[in-house]
């Protein structure tokens, strides 16, 4: 059970990491919309420096076509680094561009994944990440759970080496339910998990404990006063 921030935000990465053990850092072009014109290169290259090469970093490319997928990824590995992982979105073109990708030994996120078919497709085609997106598919009355339990059935029952990495999260609630199903990884942005642990009834018992020790040994004293 991994988690991974769905953002570029550079600050938000920073701050939010001192707090949730993260194995990665995704991306995709609206989530850049959110930060406006950013240096791509560089700012990718400043994600990586942050993160370091432990934890996996990974970046969408735009183009619709197989030609255009990969010499996206070309660039983003020649500007960025090797170990990146070009995200794919599972189209025919991009089945054929996952399987060029792998040939040439280059990581693979299948992305924008809504259907059980798209997944297995992606699976075969080698491959590492599996991005179903948890949300949208709710939105579309598709069952997440079932999608997601058949992809980890598969990958258990043939011996996939493929890693659920779940996506598309209004609520903590969705994530749990991923996860519960099979899904190894999910992402998400920092601000669910931040609201998470703000629920008030967390925040009372913080309080209350204090307040039940001032009463005890007075106030402003610590533990370490003691
Ligand atoms: O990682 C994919 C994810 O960003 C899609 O999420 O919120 O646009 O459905 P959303």
């Amino acid at each position: 059970m991994e988690y991974m921030f769905d953002t570029v935000n550079i600050d938000d990465i920073k701050h939010y990491s001192e707090f949730f053990k993260i194995v990665g850092i995704t991306s995709n072009p609206s989530i850049i919309k959110l930060e406006g014109k950013i240096n791509f290169f560089n700012h990718f290259k400043e994600i990586r420096k942050i993160i370091g090469m432990d934890k996996s970093l990974h970046i969408q490319v735009v183009a619709k076509d197989y030609e255009g997928m990969m010499a996206e990824a070309e660039a983003i590995i020649k500007n960025v680094d090797d170990k990146v992982f070009i995200k794919i979105p599972v189209t025919e073109q991009g089945l054929k561009a996952i399987r060029g990708l792998k040939l040439k030994g280059v990581g693979v996120t299948a992305t924008a994944i809504y259907t059980k078919v798209q997944g297995l497709l992606a699976m075969e085609a080698g491959a590492d990440f599996i991005a179903p997106y948890y949300n949208r598919m709710e939105n579309m009355d598709i069952d997440p759970q079932d999608v997601i339990t058949t992809f980890a059935s598969m990958i258990r029952e043939y011996n996939y080496s493929t890693i659920i990495l779940a996506a598309s999260f209004k609520n903590m609630g969705q994530v749990n339910s991923a996860f519960e199903c099979g899904a190894q990884t999910a992402t998400v942005q920092p601000a669910l998990l931040h609201a998470a642990l703000e629920m008030p009834v967390i925040n009372k018992a913080v309080e209350d404990f204090a307040g039940d020790f001032e009463t005890v040994f007075g106030k402003g004293v610590s533990i370490v006063d003691l």
